[in-house]
């Protein structure tokens, strides 16, 4: 399965900042072959940032989407205007949503369900917090978000769909997952989604997020159920986020 790596910028570069980033990172990625590469700016700086993008091999995303076609839904953005500004991928359900926008998981499966059903993918975010993981329930938060998230979804095999695992006492912390914490939640969200899915599971990329940097992205991208990252602050420096692309090319 080729490698995902992805920057979610967050709310940060102002329109000329993201111009200049984008072009960075084009010009930093242009060698990387064989890994599948993302940036997912600010929701204004899409259209910016894809007049940059275009014709590269970095794909275009968007941070959030609303799970309407249109109307009177003020401050919303649409799977419509998402694609039209030229979006290949949407992250969905980040735990930034969740926690501070009081996203639950039935407001995130109609969010997969509408990505889906307009051609975008979605990468599907789940994952514990400290608490949680020091409770021992975070396999349980976990299939409790991804099964809410997948709800009535059903894909045939070739449908592009990623999941996040992004434990959420690693994201901008500098703490990260150790591979092996990573590897077993990620066992575990591949057999759910099997359970859920079917076969059309096996094309479903897993990515992990949480403080990778060139430093350790080696050892998480050569764990078997890693297949990709989402790259928070490291997405911001496009010397560090080209380090992290070539380390999954390395490990292709
Ligand atoms: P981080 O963010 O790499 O800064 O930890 C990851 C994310 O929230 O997607």
């Amino acid at each position: 399965m080729k490698y995902l790596i992805a920057g979610n910028w967050k709310m940060n570069t102002e329109r000329p900042r993201a111009v200049q980033l984008a072009s960075e990172v084009v010009d930093a990625c242009r060698t990387v072959e064989g890994v599948d590469i993302a940036v997912c700016p600010p929701s204004v700086n899409l259209d910016p940032v894809f007049s940059v993008v275009h014709g590269t091999n970095i794909k275009l995303g968007a941070q959030n989407m609303s799970p309407e076609d249109s109307g009177a839904f003020t401050g919303e953005i649409s799977a419509s205007m998402l694609l039209a500004v030229g979006c290949h991928y949407v992250i969905l359900g980040h735990s930034e949503r969740r926690q501070y926008f009081g996203e639950s998981d039935d407001d995130v499966n109609g969010k997969v369900r509408q990505a889906l059903a307009n051609r975008l993918v979605p990468i599907v975010c789940v994952g514990e917090n400290l608490e949680q993981r020091d409770a021992g329930s975070a396999t349980r938060v976990v299939t409790n978000q991804l099964e809410g998230a997948l709800k009535d979804v059903r894909i045939s095999s070739g449908t592009e769909l990623v999941v996040a695992y992004e434990p959420v006492w690693a994201i901008g912390t500098g703490r990260t997952a150790s591979p092996d914490q990573a590897q077993d939640m990620h066992a575990h969200i591949r057999s759910l989604l099997k359970a859920l899915l079917g076969d059309a599971a096996n094309d479903v990329r897993i990515l992990y997020g949480g403080s990778m940097k060139p430093a350790n992205a080696a050892e998480l991208l050569a764990q078997p159920d890693v297949n990709g990252g989402l790259i928070g602050g490291a997405s911001l420096k496009a010397d560090q986020f080209v380090e992290i692309a070539k380390a999954a090319a390395t490990a292709a």
